[in-house]
């Protein structure tokens, strides 16, 4: 099978497959060279491949370039620069200094959120100002912004600013560790990151790829990433048209999606009708769907969301 131990992506991106991951297990091919994550996301699908060459494609550049920034960097010297930057707006640092460093800062179940409000505002202000995104210094501000905003979350608004307001937690000894995999996982294994639209691909630049999963933005859910980027029928008819050509060229592939949310009454019609007509290809691989915190279950359950894997291989062949 194509998977390791499942690491978490130092990124939590919306949509992630984090927890789906070991049910994929089963369903994703054995011994590959080449797989394509498409609409890598927070890399989370990628950076658990096991494939000789794994790329990870997705058109949202910042998030690409906050990816490959972390890549390349050496940990030690990583971890010295976020710490300084961490010191330099005031931020928590309970790693550092221990959680009861700050227990007076906190109210209710607000964590550090009080504590950093100030100097989070200060930093999404001067990053949100830096001209150049690209550089490695805001890479470094977008990181460290990502750790204090709320659910670690990474969202811009349609002027391309970091919006996400402050969050509870901060550079704790979890983030630490996500992040030194991360680097750890990006040396052990040859996985290169680019920044594409979907639409640009060329079918006759994946003929060596045995496998490609594929996790767009879901039609039918409204996912924040839909906000700016914009998902519609229109580009869900292109992406399963790109599929049959996959087949076509004897290409293993994989597709997340949701079917159906039942109590919204809600049901992919392009999706359905696609896997009717092509019953005898593609098969689909009911996934669960089981986020750990309490609300989550019941938005789920009340969603009846039919979370699924669609494959053109049986598993097991
Ligand atoms: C459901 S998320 C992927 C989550 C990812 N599998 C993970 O585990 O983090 C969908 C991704 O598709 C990307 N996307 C949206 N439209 C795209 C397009 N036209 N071409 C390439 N990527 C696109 C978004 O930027 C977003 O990162």
């Amino acid at each position: 099978m194509g998977l390791a131990q499942v690491c978490k992506s130092p990124i939590n991106y919306t949509g992630n497959k984090y927890r789906m991951l070991p049910q994929f297990i089963k369903y994703f091919p054995e011994d590959t060279n080449k797989c394509v994550d498409l609409f890598t996301g927070g890399a989370t699908v990628a950076i658990n491949l096991i494939s000789e060459e794994i790329i990870a494609i997705d058109n949202n550049p910042k998030v690409i370039n906050l990816l490959k920034f972390l890549k390349k960097q050496e940990y030690k010297i990583l971890i010295d620069k976020i710490d300084e930057l961490i010191e330099k707006y005031g931020l928590s640092n309970s790693y550092k200094y221990g959680y009861s460093y700050y227990k007076k800062y906190v109210e209710g179940n607000n964590g550090l959120k009080k504590y950093n409000e100030e100097g989070y505002s200060k930093l999404k202000k001067d990053y949100n100002k830096l001209e150049n995104k690209k550089t490695d210094e805001a890479n470094l501000y977008l990181y460290v912004l990502m750790v204090y905003a709320f659910n670690n979350d990474i969202r811009f608004n349609s002027k391309g600013e970091f919006n996400i307001p402050v969050g509870k937690t901060d550079m704790n000894k979890n983030n630490r560790e996500k992040l030194k995999k991360y680097i750890d996982m990006c040396n052990e294994k040859k996985i290169e990151f680019i920044c594409k639209d979907f639409k640009e691909i060329d079918i006759k630049d994946l003929k060596d790829v045995d496998f490609l999963y594929a996790d767009p933005p879901y039609l039918i859910t409204d996912a924040v990433y839909n906000e700016n980027a914009g998902w519609t029928e229109r580009e869900e008819t292109e992406l399963l048209n790109m599929l049959d050509k996959l087949n076509n060229e004897g290409i293993k592939f994989a597709l997340s999606n949701v079917l159906q949310k039942k109590k919204l009454n809600k049901k992919n019609e392009i999706l359905y009708n696609w896997l009717e007509t092509n019953k005898d290809k593609y098969f689909i691989n009911e996934i669960e769907y089981h986020y750990r915190s309490a609300s989550y279950n019941k938005k789920n359950r009340d969603g009846l969301e039919e979370e699924v894997l669609i494959t053109n291989y049986k598993v097991g062949e």
